[in-house]
């Protein structure tokens, strides 16, 4: 049986493991505090009889064997990092909850004819490195770029590869992590809806239909150094002037494109960063999302126009890079069906819906069949201190997912056999 009590425990132990105390979840990938978030979760994990291993992304895994240990995996699982000063149950959430499932699975003493693994994803939200998603896109043969692990750094300067190798795992042999097609049967995700449709319909669990497409854009302005005090006004080029102006016209661009789309940018940095210095270089970030791949082609290529135009005049320069792009998905009906006939079963009302936050399910999607289901969030609030989410409906979302992977683990859904 699935115990709320266990499952507030873990998160509580969680979210012990930040660099912020007092100040909300920082948690980024490859750091001490997920160190000790990772071996906690490991010793749960083999307390519940998982046999625990590490890929080479260095994706944390718990694996109950099946009947036919050939045939393809039923996984469950979420992350652990999280954005700056975060909440302690986006991605957290899900995870506890898959660990409850297999000590749920352990005391039924139930067999699967499909093993069934718990997963802890590598760096989903990409706050240390800027793309995120990475344990997931590992297990895809698309992948990570050796580029990517040479040519991405955190706020020190310190590669992905490097901390990689820091943290004990080897960039060069990333391509291991890869699962070859037709070994995952199902990749399930619990997770905290991060917006405030469940709480206002009064729903205590969504079963997500489509997530947005997702891109990552970064964007360098190149200006020059000068004094403050001595360069006349018309013979600066300011980068941050260049910028704000872009920034500032972000919204209504992106406004004019339809409803769902929408455009953020969260990171600015300007260099020098001296106040009697004209800022020679400013890195900002957009953050542009849509339901329609088409739109957020339209919106990148609107907005690099945009960049260009306003660069121009003010003889500045500028370079474009796409740090993350990953296509809408529909979520696939069977396993949703699966899930809405427990809950049925179980006299449990739940309700259809998009999702406009990324997750690991949808690049697991080019691997296999997935299924995504939501709690509600207090208030909406997400990626903030105040995040929250009851741990009961927490609870009825592992307890969904119990039946719905012993389903699938027993050879019924997609994939069957
Ligand atoms: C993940 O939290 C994302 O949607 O950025
Ligand atoms: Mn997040
Ligand atoms: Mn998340």
């Amino acid at each position: 049986m699935i115990r709320v009590e266990r499952i507030k425990r873990d998160l509580e132990a969680l979210a012990q493991f930040t660099a912020t105390p007092g100040k909300g979840i920082t948690r980024m990938a490859f750091t001490p505090e997920e160190r000790r978030a990772r071996d906690y979760l490991a010793g749960e994990m083999k307390a519940a009889g998982l046999e625990v291993y590490t890929d080479a992304a260095g994706n944390l895994f718990g694996r109950r064997p099946g009947k036919n240990p050939k045939a393809a995996v039923v996984m469950v699982g979420s992350h652990i990092d999280s954005v700056q000063n975060g909440g302690r149950f986006d991605g957290a959430a899900g995870v506890v909850a898959a660990v409850e499932i297999a000590r749920a699975l352990q005391e039924l003493g139930k067999e699967t004819v499909h093993p069934i693994e718990v997963v802890v994803m590598t760096e989903e939200e990409g706050s240390r490195f800027g793309a995120g998603l990475y344990g997931s896109r590992a297990m895809t043969g698309e992948g990570i770029s050796p580029e990517e692990l040479t040519n991405t750094f955190d706020d020190e300067g310190i590669s992905n590869g490097e901390a990689m190798k820091a943290f004990g795992l080897d960039p060069d042999k990333i391509r291991q992590a890869v699962r070859p097609a037709g070994t995952v049967k199902a990749f399930l995700e619990l997770h905290i809806e991060q917006g405030p449709i469940l709480e206002a319909a009064g729903f205590k669990i969504g079963i997500v239909e489509s997530i947005i497409g997702l891109r990552t854009i970064q964007v360098v302005i190149y200006g020059s150094a000068d004094h403050a005090g001595t360069t006349p006004m018309d013979m600066r080029r300011d980068a941050l002037v260049g910028a704000s102006k872009i920034v500032s016209q972000v919204p209504s661009l992106i406004q004019k494109l339809g409803e769902n789309t929408v455009a953020t940018v969260g990171i600015l940095q300007v260099k020098p960063g001296c106040a009697n210095i004209v800022p020679a270089e400013v890195k900002f970030t957009i953050d542009l999302r849509a339901s329609d791949n088409e739109i957020i082609e339209k919106a990148a290529a609107k907005l690099k126009k945009m960049v260009a135009e306003i660069c121009s005049p003010l003889n500045l320069e500028y370079s474009w890079e796409e740090l993350l792009a990953v296509q809408p998905v529909a979520t696939g009906v069977e396993i949703a069906n699966i899930v809405e006939g427990v809950a049925v079963q179980k006299g449990i009302d739940t309700m259809r819906m998009q999702s406009g936050a990324g997750h690991d399910a949808m690049v697991m999607a080019k691997l296999c069949p997935i299924g995504l289901l939501f709690v509600p969030s207090k208030n909406g609030k997400s990626h903030c201190p105040e995040e929250w989410s009851d741990y009961e409906d927490i609870a009825l979302g592992a307890d969904l997912y119990l039946e719905t992977i012993l389903t699938l683990a027993n050879g019924q859904g997609p994939q069957g056999d």
